[in-house]
């Protein structure tokens, strides 16, 4: 620089301006560095944010709901005709209870197992007929409640038939006859309930009816009381057992084992422990129609109980003293609902569903 300018000033001032130059130079390099630098940083930022936010819990709640929507298809497929309970699907059932055995009861009660066999609350034929609100009455996940049976109640077999046509075109592929409640309206009402236990051949003409609409074959069952009122012979049971199983072609009695005493002496709470309960009669039943099926029901409580009454899985059927195919069970289900939450590996050998819990957040979450 020196060469080409001769003045000391200018040349001091030039150094000064290169120097200054330099300096600046290296400070908007720096600058511009330093605000690239920063951008990308809040870019990185932005996209962590995007991720941490939004991208994740989505991902995970979509991996999540597949998970539980894919349990929930395990829970649907499973047959009740599997190899596991092929000699008999309903080796454990859940009673049919008014205003607890809803749809709400059934979901958590499916979580917690998945062999089950599944009753609604009792509908009575002329409802499901006349009603405006049929959603109310039937409404169902069967998706997942499965396997599941309508519980019907009435007494005119050309209403029953009526109405088991619409709740199979509503979706139902299992039925049962209410012949064992005894609350006053019910036995009042056209004699039904467990006042038809006098009427065999009405009861055989109410479950024929319901098969006879129905396009396919389809498990009809009848859940029934031993007797009414003082009527204490094994042969009445007897006589019921063999006039509805012949000549209403029904295969399998779900036995409540105990009396229903009519009249209003006593209430539906007092008719559920007064009268006593005489298993005997139903292991007889047992015996002596080998060739159907039969469920003890009443005061049932543990799974030692009813182990003990079940006839084993592996079994041939060979020795059924004091057994049964199937137990079901209905206050001990309100009372410890999580107690009952092995049924799967107790009573089924199978495994128990597990993750209630997880899938209860999840149920609540979405709501
Ligand atoms: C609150 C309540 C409601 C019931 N509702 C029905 C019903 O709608 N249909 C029916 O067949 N039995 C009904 N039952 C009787 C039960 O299905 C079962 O036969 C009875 O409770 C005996 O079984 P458990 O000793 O295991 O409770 C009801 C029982 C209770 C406690």
């Amino acid at each position: 620089m020196n060469f080409f300018v001769g003045s000391r000033d200018i040349f001091i001032e030039i150094e000064f301006f290169h120097a200054f130059i330099n300096q600046e130079f290296l400070g908007i390099t720096f600058r511009a560095l330093k605000s690239a630098y920063m951008s990308l940083r809040m870019v990185f930022y932005l996209i962590s944010c995007i991720f941490i936010y939004f991208v994740i819990p989505s991902w995970s709640y979509n991996s999540m709901k597949s998970f539980l929507q894919k349990n929930a298809n395990v829970v649907s497929s499973t047959s009740k005709f599997s190899s596991l309970t092929s000699h008999f699907p309903d080796r454990f059932s859940v009673a049919p209870m008014m205003d607890y055995t809803n749809r709400h009861q059934r979901k958590l009660q499916r979580w917690l197992t998945k062999h089950t066999t599944l009753y609604t609350e009792m509908v009575v034929a002329t409802t499901i007929i006349y009603t405006k609100q049929l959603d109310r009455h039937l409404e169902a996940d069967f998706t997942l409640e499965e396997p599941l049976v309508l519980q019907l109640g009435g007494s005119i077999p050309s209403q029953m038939k009526e109405a088991a046509k619409i709740a199979y075109d509503y979706g139902y592929r299992q039925f049962n006859l209410n012949v064992g409640c005894p609350s006053d309206t019910v036995a009042d009402n056209g004699c039904f309930g467990a006042a038809l236990m006098l009427k065999p051949d009405l009861v055989s003409e109410l479950v024929l009816a319901i098969q006879e609409s129905l396009p396919t074959p389809l498990p009809v069952t009848v859940k029934c009381r031993l007797a009414v009122n003082n009527e204490e012979s094994y042969e009445f049971l007897y006589n019921f057992v063999e006039t509805v199983s012949t000549k209403g072609k029904i295969k399998h009695f779900i036995v409540h084992a105990r009396n229903a005493i009519l009249g209003g002496k006593f209430s539906p709470d007092q008719n559920r422990k007064i009268p006593p309960l005489k298993y005997h009669y139903v292991y007889r039943l047992m015996n002596d129609f080998p060739h159907l099926y039969f469920t003890l029901n009443g005061g049932l409580q543990t799974y030692e109980e009813i182990e003990d009454k079940l006839v084993p899985l592996e079994s041939n059927l060979g020795n059924l003293q004091n057994k049964v195919h199937g137990v079901m069970v209905g206050r001990s289900i309100i009372n410890q609902p999580f107690y009952w939450r092995n049924i799967d590996s107790r009573i089924y050998s199978s495994v128990d569903p597990g993750m209630v819990l997880l899938r209860f957040c999840y149920f609540v979450n979405s709501k």
